[in-house]
């Protein structure tokens, strides 16, 4: 939003002078030239006149073009971005696309002040703001445009002592665009080429480039085609260039490089093979021509003496290059046909002169009709195609003209004028339409119109081409009479004409002025300056004469493409044909044709000044560039801009800029209309007394008032930048807090159902765990989200503990023991010990028990029955036959009894008699293995361990080891004790002072288990089942 309102003024700061002369707060030469000097030095080499832009070359490369720059200006109005070429361009493609008007660009200036490269610039920008959906017929247009610049400057253009790439020509380019705004055709005119180069150039100046392309650039092979050499010293139409390049400031600067570049440019216009080949082949022709030189023969016997080619070989050359018959090349090169009377034919020898005027008149004449041939030819290619407005729609056209500036040379001659008579029908125009335009402009939004003061130079224009009086008419009129009219005599009629126009005078009729010769000058004073021309040749280049034969010659070539050129040899010598028109005739025709085609369209402007002479970069030469303000009349341009208004600003626009500086505009005014508005807002300046109110637009009288404007705007701008900046960080501050509020919600609900789903599963997973007999047991917890894990834990002990509740609910209390033995066992063993007979129904004491002990059941039931009328034990809590192994290395039969007081060791033998009784306090420790064997050393406090291993059980080798730690542990447990116990393959024992280690070995063959004893350790041999 912002960007989009930024004025230019915002993106130069006052440091870079005033991007508009209208902004000057006085309009002297002093300060034009000094705001101008102030922006060439900061590398602003654009600066406007209201749409008017004033161009200065900078001799060197700036970073001011390319898509970038294209992209900054596309789009934009003129005022939003700096001044440039692009926003004129963009403001021409503007207007024919919005209100479907035509447009010109016109590009003016003097010799090197930047007009092609202007063109150029304009061509690029339109080529890369049009046909966004790249279609083919648009693209191939577009191909034309750009490379036909490439291929007239070839042939048009040559490097002169202004400048190194100098026009030749001039030229004005349409471009046709359809209803889309897509390029779809074009069409060059070109004006008035300056053939005389051909034969001849200043000192330090070249003939056209074409011609030092085709011998530098050209393969060896070819040439010798051609009968060339490469050295371009051994042409006399191109020694004088020879030693001289492009020029150092072209990028195409050698013209090898620039001959394989016209070359593709050709191919991608669309010239075919043969036609470049037929082109350079007239070239070499021309070149070949220059050579050509004439000698009288001497008299000799009853021949008459006679004209003959010095060099016969170059006569060859050109008649092989041009297709057409030896001797008739021959015979028009040295004579010429003429109509005598009735039907008659007479050849006519010609002298040494009138030969080498001929063949000059030729190659110049063949050049320009080659120029001519290349422009019609791109224009065919290019024009636009199968167009039918009705059904496309109107075509809009963009000109530009890019044409030869003013000239002032140190001999001025019939092109000099010629050039100048187009600058000065350009400037009347530029004067009408500035004029028109402003008239008209005040008359639309009623506002009363002041004249200005401004050099009008219609009448200059009315002293050339005024008919039967003008200069041209005069000139026209010495051609066509018979007889020797010279120079002199047209100098003489046109003193006699004008000896009281203001704008004319010569030696004659101001005979003190030693700056112009006697007889042969004349002076006109320019709009742009006073030029003096010589009228030397004046007539004879009006006339522009060539011989019959020649076109003839040429017409009847075997090469289509040359012939078609010639369509004038055609006519047959007898036919009496009206008078060509002459060159100046022509020109002036085409001129008042290309002034009526502009005034049609509505112009832009562009004003190219020269900063130097001497094409230095960066240096601005002050007098140089003053005498050029004043003869392109910037300065009255400037003053008719201004002429009481130096601004006119629709009343929306101007709202858009100013409406902060004012308390009921900002930030929208809530008045009847914009213009009650900017009333308003004016008042509230004190400013209402320097403007006019029209029907759109608001006229603003003097730049300070803009200026104060401007000033108060600029004060107001940081505080709305802030404001905007404070409302555009709140509104993101306030998206970003929504986001996260939302994000928050978000996953609120995500946990909650995540929490629910969860819990719903639980409940579904867990509907079957009431039921025994498993209570749940293998239901699979599904994994909790991260919130629930703690939660999960819980659930998880929980529902341990209750279903551990709900199984012991259902033991009964006579297998509680039991129960509580096996906990207390797996307490001690589990994961210690291989097997602990878990899987057995526990019977305790088993030396009561019929089946384990048949023989000696009643035996220890006596036993028994005495024991507990003695020590009154309350339950018996095991009993085994075990085999034991003392500290003297005996191993015996005993049986253990546990009961809840005692621990007994009994003699099986001996009708159970009690060998010892223990205090089952004194028990402290249990020491078992890790592996199936029946082996327990049980530790008393006294360190007298006892040694036994359980046997004699029945089944064989029943696993009863778990038994015994478990109702032991358990029993501990009830009495508040604890029990240790150990689970080791090499159990340490001390009985009474002796230390050993017990350990257990397996043998398959060992019919009983029994210790054996080695080294001071017991070893239990156990039989492996
Ligand atoms: N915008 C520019 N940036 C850089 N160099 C430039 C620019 N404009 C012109 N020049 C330089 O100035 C030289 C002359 O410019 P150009 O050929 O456009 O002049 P012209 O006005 O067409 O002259 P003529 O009337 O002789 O044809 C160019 O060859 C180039 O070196
Ligand atoms: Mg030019």
């Amino acid at each position: 939003i912002l960007a989009s309102n930024l004025g230019m003024e915002d993106m130069e700061g006052p440091e870079y002078g005033k991007p508009d002369f209208v902004l000057l707060d006085q309009l002297t030469m002093e300060d034009f030239m000094k705001n101008l000097q102030l922006r060439f030095e900061k590398n602003r080499i654009y600066t406007y006149i209201g749409e008017v832009l004033v161009s200065v070359n900078p001799y060197q490369e700036l970073p001011l073009y390319g898509p970038e720059a294209i992209a900054r200006y596309q789009g934009r109005e003129l005022y939003e971005r700096p001044p440039h070429l692009y926003a004129v361009a963009n403001a021409a493609y503007k207007a024919m696309k919005r209100r479907s008007r035509d447009t010109c660009i016109v590009i003016s200036g003097e010799s090197g002040a930047g007009k092609t490269e202007a063109s150029k610039h304009i061509m690029q920008y339109i080529a890369a703001v049009t046909n966004p959906s790249r279609r083919a017929e648009v693209e191939r247009v577009k191909d034309i445009l750009l490379n036909s610049t490439c291929v007239l400057e070839a042939f048009g253009n040559a490097r002169t002592n202004r400048n190194h790439n100098s026009s030749r020509f001039g030229k004005y380019m349409d471009i046709n665009f359809d209803f889309k705004g897509d390029p779809v055709g074009g069409h060059i005119h070109s004006y008035l080429l300056e053939k005389s180069r051909v034969l001849k150039q200043h000192v330090g100046e070249r003939n056209f480039h074409a011609f030092y392309q085709l011998l530098r650039g050209s393969e060896e092979q070819k040439l010798q085609e051609m009968h060339l050499e490469r050295n371009p010293a051994l042409y006399n139409f191109t020694r004088q260039g020879a030693g001289l390049n492009m020029g150092v400031h072209n990028v195409m600067d050698s013209d090898e490089k620039s001959h394989r570049a016209v070359t593709e440019a050709m191919a991608v216009i669309g010239f075919s093979s043969e036609e470049v080949a037929s082109v350079h082949r007239i070239l070499a022709a021309i070149l070949h021509m220059g050579n050509i030189e004439f000698v009288e023969t001497e008299e000799n016997g009853l021949q008459k003496g006679g004209l003959a080619v010095a060099e016969a070989a170059l006569v060859d050359h050109v008649a092989e290059l041009t297709a057409t018959p030896r001797d008739l090349v021959l015979r028009s090169l040295l004579a010429r046909t003429v109509a005598s009377g009735g039907r008659e034919l007479i050849e006519k020898g010609h002298t040494v002169a009138e030969a080498s005027y001929a063949r000059d008149a030729c190659a110049k004449a063949v050049y320009q009709r080659l120029f001519e041939w290349v422009v019609d030819r791109i224009n065919s290619i290019m024009e636009a195609r199968d167009r039918d407005p009705r059904r496309d729609g109107k075509d809009t056209v963009i000109g530009v003209l890019d044409i030869y500036g003013f000239e002032v040379l140190p001999v001025n001659s019939f092109e000099q004028f010629c050039i100048n008579y187009c600058n000065e029908k350009l400037q009347q125009l530029f004067v009408q339409l500035i004029l028109k335009q402003e008239q008209e402009e005040y008359e639309r939004e009623g506002i009363a119109w002041q004249s200005v003061e401004y050099f009008n130079n219609a009448t200059i224009v009315e002293l050339v081409e005024r008919p039967h009086r003008g200069i041209l008419a005069i000139l026209d009129e010495a051609c066509s009479t018979a007889g020797p009219v010279t120079d002199r005599i047209f100098l003489q009629t046109l003193d006699t004409h004008h000896r009281h126009h203001p704008h004319y005078s010569s030696r004659q009729l101001c005979p003190t002025d030693k700056t112009m010769e006697f007889g042969r000058d004349f002076r006109i004073k320019h709009y742009a300056g006073d030029v003096t021309y010589s009228v030397e040749r004046f007539i004879d280049k009006n006339r522009d004469f060539l011989f019959q034969d020649f076109k003839r010659l040429l017409y009847n070539s075997a090469d289509p493409i040359l012939r078609a050129m010639w369509p004038d040899g055609q006519q047959d010598i007898t036919e009496v044909t009206k008078r060509p028109l002459t060159a100046g005739t022509l020109f002036k025709n085409s001129m008042v044709a290309l002034v009526e085609n502009l005034a049609s369209k509505e112009p832009f402007y562009v004003r190219c000044i020269k900063p130097n002479e001497d094409k230095v970069p960066g240096r601005l030469d002050e007098d140089h560039c003053r005498h050029q303000v004043a003869y392109l009349g910037l300065l009255e341009n400037v003053r008719v801009r201004r002429a009481g208004f130096a601004s006119r600003q629709p009343y929306p626009r101007f709202l858009l800029r100013y409406k902060m500086t004012c308390e009921y505009t900002w930030p929208n005014h809530l008045l009847g209309s914009d213009r009650a508005a900017v009333s308003a807002l004016l008042e509230q300046h004190g400013l209402q007394g320097d403007v006019a109110f029209g029907h759109s637009k608001l006229f603003i009288r003097s730049p300070r008032t803009l200026v104060t404007l401007e000033q108060s705007r600029a004060r107001l701008i940081p505080i709305i930048v802030l404001l905007l900046q404070k409302a555009w960080r709140g509104t993101l501050a306030r998206w970003r807090c929504r986001r996260l509020k939302a994000i928050y919600t978000i996953m609120r609900w995500f946990r909650r159902h995540k929490v629910r789903a969860h819990l719903a599963e639980l409940q579904q997973r867990f509907q079957a765990a009431r039921h025994p007999p498993l209570y749940g047991r293998d239901i699979v917890w599904p994994p909790p989200p991260a919130v629930l894990q703690p939660f999960q834990d819980t659930c998880h002990a929980l529902f341990c503990r209750w279903r551990a509740r709900q199984l012991v609910k259902n033991i009964p209390p006579s297998d509680m023991a039991q129960i509580k033995a096996k906990v207390a066992a797996m307490g001690a063993l589990q994961g210690l010990r291989q097997d602990w007979g878990c899987q057995r129904a526990w019977a305790r004491d088993y030396l009561s028990s019929g089946t384990d002990n048949p023989t000696g059941a009643r035996l220890f039931a006596e036993r028994l029955k005495a024991l507990r009328e003695k020590d009154g034990f309350g339950a018996v809590l095991f009993s085994s036959h075990v085999r034991k192994v003392n500290r003297f290395r005996k191993s015996r039969d005993r049986a253990l009894l546990f009961t809840d007081r005692h621990l007994y060791k009994l003699d099986p033998g001996r009708q159970y008699r009690v060998m010892r009784a223990v205090p089952l306090e004194a028990v402290t420790r249990l020491s078992v293995t890790s592996g199936r064997d029946q082996l327990v050393v049980l530790h008393a406090r006294n360190q007298d361990d006892l040694v036994v291993c359980l046997h004699r059980s029945q089944p064989t080798l029943d696993n009863r080891i778990g038994e015994l730690v478990g109702i032991l542990a358990a029993h501990c447990q009830g009495e508040g004790r604890n029990l240790e116990v150990h689970v080791s393959d090499c159990i340490p024992v001390s009985q009474r002072g002796a230390r050993r280690l017990v350990s257990v070995e397996t043998r398959p063959e060992q019919p009983e288990p029994d210790f054996c004893c080695s080294h001071g350790a017991f070893t239990l041999l156990w039989p492996s089942p």
